[in-house]
């Protein structure tokens, strides 16, 4: 089946970068350039900035998690709550940790190669825990460490499942058969949502006992972080800033405390799968470019020398590494839908009538291969950021992230983190292919698996060591 976002694409070149359609009598509008996300998402943000209804979110109690908040004064509180302790700043107050973390994970890869993937997701896991509650994740029986699996696994469930949906919700199936990405559209236009699936999903694939530990652990990550503060051991982190900002005040309001607590575990569900999603498109075009792996690690080298690991004070100086991280992100992005926004009044951009309650969607997969850009936009060319004559000096995507006031409150800690990965794997190990029964190379196929997020399909490689 074709991938929505391909479709989308296609039917851009036809209809152009703003396409208004109609699915079951709503109106879907698609955004398929950077100008037309920009001029509505950005610069109309006032009016741009909702979000979808979506129907049984009740169910999970999930209504109150930023994603998912109506425009308005809650999505303003919860909002800030994110801002204030993820900003540029703040987060290289996190570094060195990271970078602690980091190197943890390459001693791990390094005496357990073949568990690369597992190595890396506690890494993944250990800096969300840390950053969100000043946890040290403590082995494999850690409860974030089964809080992360189960966000992975219901993540899967979503990505392979999502063709599955006309079984459960049969009456779909007299949906237009010309709709494309069928299960998306419908989720954007709230006749299924993605919480809905996840109910669904959470009922049949997950027994309550999972999603019981989940409440749990959010009450007790969030009371272990309360006692500290009040001992005043509490690691910096971002329920313990907060907590202590509030707790300074004569008279902490409830309902802060209740939206900091909810936020922290959000964390998880919003930023584990998607971290891993690119590290794992990093992975996988390394092994389809040696050439480019190798470029990469000579740099790493004429910088660091063979002898220590990088750190964050080194990233100015891999101007190349720097371009394949947003190489990997631009060639295949790993939210290329990004979330649906939702249009509070009714407005109209380049004479096309965009009526109130509309859903619009930033079609960034179909940005980033726009050809005006980037050339050759279906290669994977990091050298196209680098400037002349090294390069052809062509902008990073913008759309990464999101646009306007939804744009994702997590970046500059997600892109440090997998920035750290990316450079500390290189600089530690050869990505390689492993061999078939003939001793032939197993270079994976272009195969994704999509669903808000997209990621190449289940595939092999080797993380050979490459310094002691
Ligand atoms: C590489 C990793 C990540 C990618 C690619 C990514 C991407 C996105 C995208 C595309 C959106 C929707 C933006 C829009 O509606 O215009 C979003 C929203 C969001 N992201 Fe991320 N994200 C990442 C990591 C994280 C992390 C680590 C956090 C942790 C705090 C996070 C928290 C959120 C939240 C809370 C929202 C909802 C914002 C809102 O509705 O106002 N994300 N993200």
């Amino acid at each position: 089946m074709q991938d929505h976002q391909d479709a989308f694409h296609e039917w851009a070149k036809i209809y152009g970068d703003v396409m208004p359609l109609k699915v079951l009598g709503k109106s879907l509008v698609v955004l398929s350039s950077e100008a037309a996300a920009i001029d509505l998402l950005e610069k109309r943000g006032a009016k741009y900035s909702d979000r979808p209804s979506i129907p049984m979110m009740e169910l999970l109690e999930w209504d109150k998690l930023l994603v998912f908040i109506p425009y308005g004064k809650e999505f303003q509180a919860s909002r800030r709550l994110f801002q204030d302790q993820l900003s540029k700043k703040q987060c290289t107050s996190y570094h060195d940790r990271i970078v602690g973390h980091a190197r943890t994970m390459a001693e791990k890869i390094k005496g357990e190669p073949s568990a690369y993937e597992k190595h890396i997701q506690y890494f993944v896991t250990s800096v969300i825990a840390d950053v969100t509650y000043g946890h040290q994740v403590s082995g494999a029986d850690d409860q974030h460490v089964h809080i992360s699996n189960f966000v992975i696994e219901f993540s899967d469930t979503i990505g392979t499942q999502g063709a599955n949906l006309l079984d459960i919700f049969p009456f779909l199936k007299h949906l237009p058969a010309w709709v494309p990405g069928a299960w998306f559209i419908r989720y954007a236009q709230g006749t299924i949502t993605i919480v809905g699936m996840s109910y669904v999903l959470l009922t049949s694939h997950f027994n309550s006992e999972t999603s019981t530990e989940y409440k749990k652990l959010e009450t007790a990550c969030f009371e272990e972080v309360r006692r500290e503060v009040a001992a005043d051991t509490a690691t910096p982190s971002f329920v313990s800033n907060h907590l202590k900002n509030m707790l300074e005040k004569d008279d902490p309001n409830i309902d802060d405390i209740l939206r900091l607590k909810r936020s922290g575990l959000h964390f998880y569900s919003a930023g584990i799968e998607t971290l891993l999603t690119v590290i794992s498109t990093f992975l996988f075009t390394m092994l389809r470019h040696p050439e480019v792996q190798k470029k990469a690690q000579e740099e790493i080298e004429s910088v660091l020398g063979k002898d220590r690991l990088p750190d964050f004070s080194d990233r100015a100086s891999l101007p190349y590494v720097e371009a394949v991280l947003q190489e990997t992100m631009r060639w295949h992005p790993p939210s290329p839908l990004a979330i649906p926004h939702k249009v509070t009044s009714d407005d109209s951009y380049r004479n096309v009538f965009i009526p109130k309650g509309s859903t619009v969607i930033a079609n960034v997969r179909s940005m980033t291969l726009d050809e005006k850009t980037w050339h050759n936009p279906r290669e994977f060319i990091p050298e196209r950021y680098l400037p002349s004559p090294l390069g052809q000096g062509e902008p990073f995507a913008k759309g990464i992230f999101g646009f306007g006031r939804r744009a994702c409150p997590g970046k500059y800690l997600a892109e440090g983190t997998v920035w750290i990965v990316v450079v500390t794997i290189l600089a530690g190990f050869d990505i390689r292919p492993v061999q078939d029964e003939f001793g032939e190379d197993v270079i994976p196929p272009l195969r994704f698996i999509t669903s808000i997020t997209s990621r190449p399909a289940p595939f092999e490689c080797r993380l050979v060591p490459r310094i002691s």
